[in-house]
């Protein structure tokens, strides 16, 4: 190698020397920037960390709030479930007070009538001055009095009875697993002399082997009263009415479908019937219990649900859901 090359080889490794040089430099800014930018981001995932964290702890808390609320919500619901069973309780004993008023009083006014009225016979035979007429007089007056109290206290004792049975007494009902098709037919049977002297017809329809674990002492009242409303609200005398009573099995419940072709009731009634004394037959000694009976044990006792529809001249129909199996209290 002469002096010349050796010149032009260390000019040319310089050069590559410098070129090495500022790429070195130019990678050093590159990697300076680079872990600038790392250190912006580590911040932010810290601060997005930081802010997931707190985040989770507000939802936790509201997660504790809401199951509190939830608590609290259930416990209101089944304090008003409560205070609305008090206030019907309330309103029925007020209701019975009202009824029960009426044939009372009536009583009272007659008794001091008759006691009046004896209280001058024993004064004028003391002084011996009865007329036979005015002896007559009285006689006609006692026994009319004797009449109106006999009936005046029949109603209040009626009236009492109905009440009673308001708030069936849960140890009077027998639980027992039992045909329900069979059972009704027997309380068909049992209410034939209401159909004596009529035209009506009733009929039972539905699978002879559906069994229920129930009440049937209080499936017995239900039929009976209805059968007693239908014969009493829905015909006239001479009517040939025709009352269907059918049970089917559903998936997880029994229907009892009743039905009568009768007058029907008006939209407006229909709204109140099972209300406790609501009745159109005040003057006939309705009382308007008898459906708030069926309703109560219905969705009481037997835990069903009980539904209505009608209209005027087109019969009245009650759909009863019942349970299979009930829930223990
Ligand atoms: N099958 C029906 N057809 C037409 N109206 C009915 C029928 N069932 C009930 N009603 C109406 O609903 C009202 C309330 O019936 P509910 O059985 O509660 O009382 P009530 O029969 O009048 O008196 P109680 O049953 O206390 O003797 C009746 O007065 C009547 O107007
Ligand atoms: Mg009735």
């Amino acid at each position: 190698m002469t002096s010349t090359d050796a010149e032009t080889t260390i000019r040319q490794l310089q050069k590559q020397n410098r070129i090495l040089a500022k790429q070195l430099k130019r990678s050093e800014a590159d990697r300076a920037k680079l872990e600038d930018f790392n250190r912006d981001k580590e911040s932010i995932l810290k601060r997005i960390i930081c802010e997931l964290q707190e985040s989770q702890s507000v939802l936790e808390k509201k997660g504790q709030d809401l199951e509190q609320t939830l608590h609290e919500l259930t416990l209101t619901q089944s304090k008003l479930v409560e205070a609305e069973k008090m206030a019907a309780l309330g309103a029925l004993v007020a209701g019975v007070a009202h009824e029960i008023n009426t044939p009372i009083g009536t009583s009272i006014t007659l008794a001091s009538t008759l006691g009046d009225e004896t209280k001058d016979l024993v004064k004028a035979m003391a002084q011996g001055s009865l007329k036979r007429s005015r002896f007559q007089n009285y006689l006609k007056v006692a026994q009319n009095c004797a009449a109106l109290l006999f009936i005046n206290l029949d109603r209040a004792g009626q009236l009492v009875q109905s009440f009673k049975q308001v708030a069936v007494d849960q140890s009077s009902l027998e639980q027992r697993t039992f045909l329900v098709k069979p059972y009704l037919m027997e309380i068909i049977t049992s209410l034939s002399p209401h159909f004596k002297n009529t035209y009506h017809q009733i009929d039972l329809v539905g699978d002879d082997t559906i069994t229920l674990n129930s009440y049937p002492g209080a499936i017995a009242q239900i039929v009976t009263n209805l059968v007693t409303n239908s014969l009493t609200h829905a015909y006239g005398d001479g009517d040939h009415g025709h009352i269907t009573l059918e049970v089917c099995a559903k998936e997880h419940y029994i229907l009892l479908r009743y039905k009568d072709d009768g007058g029907g009731i008006s939209e407006q009634n229909l709204s109140k019937i099972f209300e406790p004394f609501f009745t159109t037959a005040r003057n006939r000694g309705g009382t308007g219990l008898g459906l708030h009976i069926i309703y109560n044990l219905v969705t009481q006792n037997l835990q069903g649900q009980i539904s209505v529809s009608s209209q005027p001249d087109q019969g009245t129909q009650f759909d009863i859901k019942l349970p299979v199996h009930l829930k223990k209290n």
